[in-house]
């Protein structure tokens, strides 16, 4: 859960990878550091640089600006702990004995302590507390006038995963990487060649790009990028060009990242359907799944985790009612320890937008080892997921910076919608009338959004004042309910107060006893079928004392006598409030949480790709 950039070329390294650094900041936020191959040296040999500091990226940035670095090759990493605190001893890049040797890696060795026993008794000497801290000492010691060699050999040894980048002094014109299950991707340019985590990373300087996969080495020099297999054989592999703009990676004047994302779901909601509705007619060609194929389906399997699980519960009950298909909905962590069924003639799901956590790709193996179809929806074209599963449908909504899901999370809703139209109309289960009537309304949804985007203050007031309060339950029921679990996620997440998602009609089994004067209940109650059930619930919690906020369509005219404060959506046909109804959820959460002053960007203890365990 860090991200790493490294860059070679005509250029000065060090601000090229400062500013990647940023780009990558949202994949761990608790120390940073790089290393350059030093020009600015008394005898004008290179020299390994390092700077690293504990805290933020600009942090770091101050010790590097102020430095006499000159440079044109170095690496450079933003830091998640898992092993050792965040402190700058703890910080990569890490180096050898010799101090000739810099590196940096995003990942988990599992086997570090085994190996670090084994380089302490042949006189390796280790400053830090971290696993990472291994790998610099595994070159030197396989380091005999190859750093390609030493780096193969490197990933023989390793249990675990890593997107590694290492300098050395003994070879100052390459940079050498290695991949072993967590991404890292090559960008190829005039000016020069880049490793990094992410596109967003470079994509001011290329949009040509490289996958690198697992247990592939990959030597960068400034005019080229070669890639090589497990055993050491050159791979002749062609760069892609990504589609999204550098436009799309920087705030474009709003406060921060998640803001923006909110406001652009109207266009991410409309880029997923392009090109997926044509004619009016919903289609998957990608999922190489046939008519006959789709017609014999015996179940759907749906993993994910986080928001990605929400969107998949909202997959659930559009999938079932369209198409008939029974759905089951597992979270990742939990599906690859159950040792779940596998039946004939299913297929498996798995929602990620980054395409990268490590939960759901274990999950993906886990289900293919059991001779499941896997199909992937994701937001990142090449990541881990997209190749790892059979096919895969991409939600095009583009990056994502900040590290709470919005705009993933609703063009992942969309794909759940037309999947279920597509999968129904093939079955023969969705009244034509129903059908029709739904693909004109989707389009509709964009438009939707906006009008709630555009009363975004009436939800800034409400958020004002109920933000003190320290108890938030999310209550709803039926096609409101992902919504209420999604709702309380964003809350909990990005404002760090307590909030639970619950259905509505389960409070009186136990929950309606949090509720008192200090509790706020949000209500996800559309006019949809399940309305006077709500209406129901909430009288009940209000008779607690509890503090009512409701999320009401339109034409709710007798929400007034029981709510303490309402917003209103605009109607939709019943199983489209999913994507409707957490737009106001989403905003309502961001700006509780500007107001306690919480960074919503990078929230405490998260990142954005879950790659451990
Ligand atoms: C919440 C959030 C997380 C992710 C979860 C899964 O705002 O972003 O809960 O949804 O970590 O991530 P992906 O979808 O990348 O597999």
């Amino acid at each position: 859960m860090c991200g790493i950039v490294a860059y070679i070329g005509k250029e000065n390294c060090r601000d090229i990878i400062l500013e990647g650094l940023k780009r990558l900041e949202y994949r761990g936020y608790d120390s940073a550091g790089i290393a350059i191959l030093n020009t600015n040296t008394d005898d004008g040999e290179p020299a390994v640089e390092i700077i690293k500091e504990a805290g933020k990226i600009r942090d770091m940035e101050a010790l590097a600006v102020k430095s006499k670095i000159d440079g044109k090759c170095g690496i450079g990493h933003t830091r998640w702990a898992t092993h050792g605190e965040p402190t700058a001893v703890n910080a990569h890049p890490h180096k050898d004995c010799t101090g000739k040797i810099a590196l940096v890696h995003n990942g988990i060795i599992e086997n570090y302590e085994q190996l670090r026993e084994e380089l302490k008794s042949q006189g390796h000497n280790f400053l830090s507390e971290t696993d990472t801290e291994v790998l610099p000492h595994l070159l030197e010691k396989y380091y005999d006038g190859d750093l390609l060699a030493a780096m193969q050999e490197l990933v023989k040894r390793i249990k675990g995963s890593g997107a590694i980048a290492a300098i050395s002094s003994h070879c100052p014109d390459e940079i050498i990487g290695a991949r072993i299950a967590s991404p890292l991707i090559a960008g190829v340019s005039k000016m020069g060649n880049f490793l990094a985590s992410d596109m967003p990373a470079v994509l001011k300087h290329t949009r040509k790009f490289l996958i690198i996969n697992d247990y592939e080495t990959v030597r960068l020099t400034e005019g080229g990028v070669e890639i090589f297999s497990r055993d050491g054989r050159p791979v002749n592999r062609k760069p892609f060009k990504a589609n999204w703009s550098i436009e799309s990676a920087e705030k474009s004047g709003y406060e921060d990242f998640m803001l923006k994302e909110i406001f652009e779901q109207p266009y991410g909601v409309k880029e997923t359907m392009r090109g997926r509705l044509t004619d009016g007619e919903p289609g998957f060609e990608e999922s190489g799944l046939t008519c006959d194929q789709i017609k014999g389906l015996s179940k759907v399997q749906i993993i994910a985790c986080g928001s990605s699980y929400h969107a998949a519960l909202i997959g659930k009950q559009v999938i079932e009612k369209w198409s008939k298909i029974p759905v089951e909905v597992d979270f990742s962590s939990e599906y690859r320890y159950r040792d779940p069924l596998v039946e004939k003639d299913s297929l498996s799901i798995a929602i990620s937008q980054s395409g990268e956590t490590i939960d759901t790709l274990a999950a993906i193996r886990e289900a293919k080892s059991k001779g499941a179809r896997v199909m992937a929806i994701t937001n990142v074209v090449g990541s881990t997921i997209a190749r790892e599963s059979d096919s895969v449908i991409y939600t095009h909504a583009g990056p994502e910076i900040g590290v709470c899901a919005t705009k993933t999370f609703t063009s992942q809703i969309i794909i759940m919608y037309l999947m279920g139209l597509y999968f129904g109309r093939l079955r023969g289960f969705i009244d034509k009338e129903r059908y029709r009537e739904i693909i004109s309304q989707l389009n509709m949804i964009p438009g939707k959004i906006q009008n709630i985007l555009d009363r975004a203050e009436e939800l800034k007031k409400i958020a004002e004042h109920t933000y003190r309060k320290s108890c938030f339950l999310f209550l709803g029921r039926k096609h409101g309910l992902p919504a209420a679990l999604e709702g309380a996620l964003k809350l909990k997440e990005i404002s760090y107060i307590h909030a639970e998602g619950y259905p509505a009609g389960e409070m009186k089994h136990g929950p309606i006893a949090l509720t008192d004067t200090g509790t706020v209940v949000v209500g996800i109650m559309p006019l949809d079928s399940v309305y006077e059930k709500m209406l129901s619930n909430i009288q009940e919690v209000r008779a607690r004392r509890a503090m009512i906020f409701s999320i009401v369509s339109e034409n709710d005219g007798s929400i007034h006598e029981y709510a303490d404060y309402t917003f209103k959506v605009p109607e939709t046909p019943e199983e489209l409030y999913g994507i409707i109804t957490i737009i106001p959820l989403q905003l309502y959460s961001y700006y509780i949480a500007k107001n306690l002053g919480r960074n919503v960007d990078q929230p405490r203890n998260l990142a954005k790709s879950v790659t451990v365990e």
